[in-house]
């Protein structure tokens, strides 16, 4: 790749080969949807995350307001919820007629501070959803104690941490677990999504509610017989056989990026300005996305403009979803949850693409390095 090429910050691990036969099969066989390979992405998923079940949907955001929903979150309830974070979070709570309150991230990690969360504990508070931000997991057994006790229902967005794992397992199979498969996460189907349950009953409630509330095979009943009002969130055939493709390949894919990450956290550690978030022992991250916070005195907009005129995308870590107007009838003032909002302000995503190059690596670095200085805020 010439010095030309635009790096993107992350590109879809797709090979046309796995895909070509099953997509044939899928239509010729005319069954679009409800078929085979919904039914085996969501067996795979559920062994690899070592749960007894789980329910593809179109998407994370359909996912995290099935999780709510199935647990009896409605009207009035007060849910935490990470404040940094894609706004996908709290819009699913939103979309319930729930109450979202944003709880700060801990000052040294981009993951929630879950003392902020417990302070923020009222008799209104119903659920607790725990982001796991770019697959960097929260404290699992500290998320455990505060449901407890509290009675908390507890949903865990894992839009972004397929292949993650902490002390407590794997990223989103302590408790329901919402995952995407948007083109920026590890393993894409371009859109899609699911929902992981150790609870059967859940599970059960889930997969009803995603195709309208209907029930099959009544004795005696043509048709189904619809129990409760639901929607359409189901993830179609094609979508699913791409996503079943990637899942068999999901060790390689991650141990690919994880080599990257570090190759990229050798090179950083000495270059000035640039903060590192790491793993702790014992986390595995999926590196979703790579990224780094600047220095309070690094104008960040500015470095993403001097390094896209180079030809190297990169973009903010994601949001403090306090700070922006859809959220602001919940009573915050953009920098009322400091943390986050500096999370969101000087944090920067660096590419990370399939069997990177390390020689691409070194000129994101060398680059960062150069540029790092003269992006000082005037
Ligand atoms: C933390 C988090 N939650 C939810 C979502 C929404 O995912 P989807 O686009 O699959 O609805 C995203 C998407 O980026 C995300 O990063």
């Amino acid at each position: 790749v010439s010095d030309a090429t635009p790096l993107p910050i992350i590109r879809p691990d797709l090979r046309h080969e796995e895909v070509e036969a099953d997509i044939r099969a899928i239509l010729s066989s005319g069954i679009l949807t409800g078929g085979p390979y919904v039914a085996r992405f969501e067996a795979m998923l559920a062994e690899r995350l070592g749960v007894g079940h789980v329910v593809a949907t179109t998407s994370a955001t359909t996912a995290l307001h099935l999780a709510l929903a199935v647990q009896g979150v409605g009207p009035g309830d007060e849910v935490l919820v990470s404040d940094f974070t894609f706004p996908a979070s709290g819009n699913a709570i939103v979309e319930l007629g729930a109450v979202p309150v944003p709880v700060d991230s801990r000052p040294d990690r981009f993951a929630l501070d879950l003392d902020d969360a417990r302070a923020k504990v009222t008799g209104r508070t119903r659920a607790i959803m725990a982001v796991h931000p770019f697959g960097q997991p929260v404290d699992g057994a500290g998320l455990a104690a505060l449901a407890g006790d509290h009675g908390l229902a507890v949903v865990e967005d894992a839009a972004c941490a397929l292949g993650s794992s902490s002390a407590e397992g794997p990223c989103g199979s302590q408790f329901p677990g919402a995952f995407s498969f948007h083109p920026r996460k590890v393993v894409t189907t371009g859109e899609g999504g699911a929902l992981s349950f150790r609870d059967g009953d859940l599970a059960d409630r889930a997969r009803r509610l995603r195709s309208h509330g209907g029930i099959a095979g009544e004795p005696g009943t043509v048709g189904l017989r619809f129990v409760e009002n639901g929607y359409n969130y189901r993830l179609a055939e094609i979508p699913a056989a791409l996503g079943l493709a990637q899942l068999r390949r999901l060790d390689e894919i991650l141990a690919d990026r994880q080599a990257t990450a570090r190759r990229y956290e050798e090179r950083l550690a000495d270059v000035e300005g640039v903060e590192l978030r790491t793993p702790p022992e014992g986390d595995t991250w999926s590196y979703q996305s790579f990224v780094v916070v600047l220095a309070d005195h690094v104008d960040r907009d500015a470095l993403v403009a001097s390094l896209r005129a180079e030809g190297i995308e990169t973009t903010l870590g994601t949001y403090a979803m306090h700070a922006h107007p859809a959220f602001e009838r919940f009573g915050l003032r953009p920098g009322d949850l400091p943390n986050s909002f500096r999370a969101q302000q000087q944090s920067l995503t660096l590419p990370l693409l399939p069997r990177m190059d390390d020689a691409l690596v070194d000129r994101v670095v060398e680059a960062l390095a150069r540029l790092v200085p003269g992006a000082a805020r005037g």
